[in-house]
């Protein structure tokens, strides 16, 4: 993805010390980063405050995420908003996440405008309330144009069910006759997935510490690096996204193979 080095090394001027640009190489920078947003509910109960407290703040750090991976020239960012495991949370809890997401989106959206960010959403938005699902159409529709950085947006996601359907797909081709048993190969069903057409994410950043995949992405994590961070989703910074890259940069990505030399 083109980048825009002036704004770059604005953005990431007033570094500290234990980081900056000059950490990364700018020429390798990962295509696709994919991040579980996790620590909200804690950041807000260490000060005291209602968990929602925690999702409001939750929103200011994605944007910068957001804006981040923009700078930074990725092609994609994705990020994990709610779960098909999520409906179970307390009922006025996911009112709130429900009533944040169309929300920021409507409050965001000049910001997609102005960085040619394209929208898409993982996961089956048509089961969410019906403003949510109004204004996340509005959003589809409004950034299809444009063709900077993708930013997919995971609600109401599950990896298994994202797979089963996938296996649906297919399985419904093939009865009825547009496709052979044959033709059922892993690029037929990751084209199934609601990822298809987008790169694999190179690296996974899981805030607050967990060391679990959370039903999120299973197919397309396959080969993915992970970092995970003890920092809390509120309080991840273009500095910490920083750190996350470098880390990532030092790896050895071996798809199974073995290491060139
Ligand atoms: C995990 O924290 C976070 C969520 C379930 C929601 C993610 C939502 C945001 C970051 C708000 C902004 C997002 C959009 C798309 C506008 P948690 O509640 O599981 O935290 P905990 O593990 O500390 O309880």
């Amino acid at each position: 993805m083109r980048r825009d080095e002036e704004k770059l090394r604005e953005y990431y001027a007033d570094a500290p010390d234990d980081i900056s640009l000059d950490a990364v190489d700018l020429d390798r920078v990962p295509s696709h980063v994919s991040i579980i947003m996790d620590g909200n509910g804690r950041w807000a109960t260490a000060r005291g405050l209602d968990r929602s407290r925690g999702h409001v703040a939750g929103v200011d750090a994605l944007r910068e995420a957001v804006t981040t991976s923009v700078r930074l020239g990725l092609d994609v960012l994705s990020v994990y908003a709610f779960s098909t495991e999520n409906w179970r949370r307390p009922r006025r809890e996911v009112e709130l996440l429900m009533h944040l997401f169309a929300t920021t989106l409507v409050n965001e959206l000049p910001l997609f405008h102005q960085e040619n960010v394209r929208l898409r959403f993982l996961g089956d938005i048509d089961a969410l309330p019906a403003r949510t699902r109004k204004v996340f159409q509005q959003g589809l529709a409004e950034t299809a144009d444009h063709t900077g950085m993708t930013f997919a947006l995971a609600v109401n996601y599950g990896a298994r069910a994202e797979i089963a359907r996938a296996a649906r797909t297919l399985a419904e081709r093939v009865a009825s006759g547009q496709m052979a048993p044959a033709d059922v190969t892993e690029d037929a069903l990751a084209g199934c997935l609601y990822t298809a057409g987008l790169p694999d994410p190179d690296l996974l950043i899981r805030t607050s510490g967990e060391l679990r995949l959370s039903n999120y992405l299973l197919w397309q994590l396959a080969y993915t690096e992970f970092y995970v961070t003890d920092t809390l989703w509120p309080d991840f910074s273009r500095w910490d996204f920083l750190r996350a890259v470098a880390a990532f940069q030092h790896r050895s990505r071996r798809f199974g193979g073995v290491a060139s030399s």
